[in-house]
């Protein structure tokens, strides 16, 4: 997959750094020319001679290289690659990275650079939570960075817990390959997606949801990224990791989801996957709801702000498709036609949620999935296939009718 890809690899100052050298090893078994600059902290972790060893190349520290910069290595470093990795991207570089610093080698590359860019975060949960990581993390993120991880689970520090492990070679992999899916069909495009389900809360501690397990948004998310479009997923509470490549907006409500999906906003196009909760409470108790034994408390609901009719009667910055879903467990034709027409969305894949449907495991939950492809043209029965399946053949009509649409104008 990685064949003839030139990637150049920053390493900075974490524990995690003892990973990068197992990726490092994972790019190369996969055809890529690996070139590594280290930062004066990551040589605490790891030294030049090992990364040095498995890249098979000199590695890079300084920035005021007398050799190197004859020909101004720092600028040639990133120009000569296809794409920028840093693992760990620690919250010094990321912060560097965010205002523009360069006073070492890894900063004045990066600072350079006009590649796309791939960041591994790693560090304790505590440093990833701070407002100023969160501040600079969400700058780049803006600024075009991707990011993959930082993942959650047991720390370096004993006893410690929580968001901040980077992410596993393997991972990083993944998403370096659906980087590089350079001439797939969506590559130049932005792609939004939205999945999983939304949680309005009653109280601190109770919510309304629905069944909705994400998985066949994340797979439409999957399916966009490895045709080489840029992702981003904005997803409603769910237990799935986030797909390689793709950008992760995680939001709980429905008021959340539009916000995060209008500032994701421009996009090309716009597939609104997730189960949004129709209504929420009116009000969210400000403490928890007591059972006194007596009367049941009201639970008065108000309406949402409905996402898909929203953006696809935006007058300006509308995407050029919006899809919508619609799971009905009745009349699906019928209902996702007049779905379409109401809500203004090109297209509508309807599937059939009821427990009748005959889905193993339901549709909601479930791995598979049959849908009807509702169109300004007419209805398309598709037959029943993985979701995985169901997201490559949505993603494949998405970039015929993209073609088509340039092809008319
Ligand atoms: C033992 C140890 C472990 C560290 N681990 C991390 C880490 O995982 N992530 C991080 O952002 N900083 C970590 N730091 C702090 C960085 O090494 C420090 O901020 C350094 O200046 C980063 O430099 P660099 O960004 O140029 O690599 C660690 C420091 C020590 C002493």
């Amino acid at each position: 997959m990685l064949e003839d890809k030139r990637l150049l690899l920053i390493i900075g100052g974490g524990i995690a750094a003892y990973k990068s050298l197992d990726l490092i090893r994972r790019l190369k078994e996969r055809g890529a020319s690996v070139r590594v600059v280290m930062t004066s902290a990551a040589q605490h972790f790891i030294t030049p001679l090992a990364a040095g060893a498995l890249s098979h190349d000199r590695v890079f520290t300084e920035l005021f290289d007398r050799e190197a910069e004859q020909d101004i290595g720092h600028i040639r470093l990133s120009r000569e690659a296809d794409l920028l990795i840093v693992a760990p991207a620690t919250a010094d570089l990321m912060a560097k990275m965010a205002h523009g610093l360069a006073d070492d080698l890894a900063s004045a590359v990066l600072l350079a650079n006009t590649r796309p860019v791939l960041l591994a975060p790693a560090m304790n949960p505590a440093m990833w939570a701070n407002v100023a990581t969160r501040r600079n993390a969400a700058q780049l993120a803006a600024d075009g960075v991707r990011f993959v991880g930082p993942n959650a689970g047991a720390m370096a520090e004993r006893g410690e817990d929580g968001a901040g492990r980077m992410a596993e070679p393997l991972e990083i992999v993944a998403t370096v390959e659906a980087m590089l899916a350079a001439g797939g069909p969506l590559s130049g495009r932005h792609v939004l997606v939205t999945s999983g389900p939304t949680h309005e809360p009653i109280d601190p501690v109770r919510y309304i949801a629905n069944r909705s397990s994400g998985k066949q948004g994340h797979a439409i998310a999957a399916a966009a990224a490895r045709a080489g479009a840029r992702v981003t997923l904005v997803s409603g509470p769910v237990n799935l990791p986030a797909p390689p490549g793709v950008t992760l907006r995680p939001v709980e409500s429905a008021r959340d989801m539009l916000a995060a999906v209008e500032t994701a906003l421009p996009a090309d196009v716009a597939i609104f996957a997730a189960a949004v909760a129709d209504w929420r409470a009116a009000s969210e108790a400000p403490e928890k709801m007591k059972k006194d034994g007596g009367a049941l408390p009201p639970l008065a609901l108000t309406e949402n702000p409905d996402i898909l009719a929203t953006i696809a009667h935006r007058t300006s910055g509308r995407p050029r498709l919006v899809i919508g879903f619609a799971a009905e467990t009745q009349n699906v034709v019928a209902y996702a036609q007049a779905k379409r027409a109401r809500k203004g969305c090109d297209w509508i894949v309807a599937n059939d949620v009821s427990a009748h449907s005959g889905i193993p495991g339901g549709v909601m939950g479930g791995d598979t999935n049959e849908v009807h492809l509702i169109t300004a043209e007419g209805s398309e029965a598709w037959p029943r296939a993985s979701k995985a399946e169901v997201a490559a053949r949505l993603i494949a009509r998405i970039a015929a009718a993209l073609g088509e649409r340039e092809s008319e104008s």
